[in-house]
């Protein structure tokens, strides 16, 4: 089936009351995106347009609360573990709903944790989590947003981008 990808770009104040994309049938839709963050969410899936998903994808909504979100819904597609880690990293406030028959059958929030390990790799060469020892790279979270983590063996700092490149 061919790619259905939406992009809306729709201001806050524009009045709309009704949803920016229609709801789904089955598969995940990742709410409260960090505004701005969508695309990057589609790269942590690995969906480039051409594997056939049925995806929309909604940036800078206004959410329920006074600030904004990006949303990105993805047909017939459960999320798998690895990647929600990886989407907690750079959208700390999403949550991932689980859709079946129309039904939200689950809804979690992402939750990054104190120290991360062996999601992302250290920037510094000299690090000794890039030694070729059995060394697996850790990572204190400092900062959930915006992003800022500290390397468990040496003195890096990693930031969103940082993580970003490596996805
Ligand atoms: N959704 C969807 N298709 C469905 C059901 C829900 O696309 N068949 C979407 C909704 O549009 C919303 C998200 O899934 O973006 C979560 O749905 P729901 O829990 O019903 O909405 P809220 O109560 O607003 O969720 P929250 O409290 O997490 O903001
Ligand atoms: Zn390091």
């Amino acid at each position: 089936m061919k790619d259905q990808l939406e992009v809306l770009e729709l201001s806050k104040g524009s009045g709309a009351k009704e949803l920016y994309v229609k709801k789904i049938r089955n598969g995940s839709v990742i709410d409260h995106i960090s505004a701005g963050h969508a695309l990057d969410v589609l790269k942590i899936l690995g969906i480039g347009g051409g594997e056939g998903h049925i995806v929309s994808v909604a940036m800078n909504v206004s959410s329920k609360s006074d600030s904004k979100k990006d949303i990105v819904k993805v047909e017939n597609r459960e999320l798998k573990p690895g990647e929600v880690d990886k989407i907690a990293l750079i959208a700390p406030s999403a949550t991932i709903n689980i859709i079946r028959d129309y039904e939200v059958a689950e809804k979690t929030r992402v939750k990054l944790p104190e120290s991360i390990r062996g999601i992302v790799r250290c920037a510094n060469p000299a690090c000794v989590s890039n030694a070729g020892e059995p060394v697996e790279p850790k990572f204190l979270v400092e900062r959930q947003d915006p992003l800022r983590l500290r390397c468990f063996y040496c003195v890096r700092i990693m930031e969103k981008l940082d993580v970003l490149k490596q996805f």
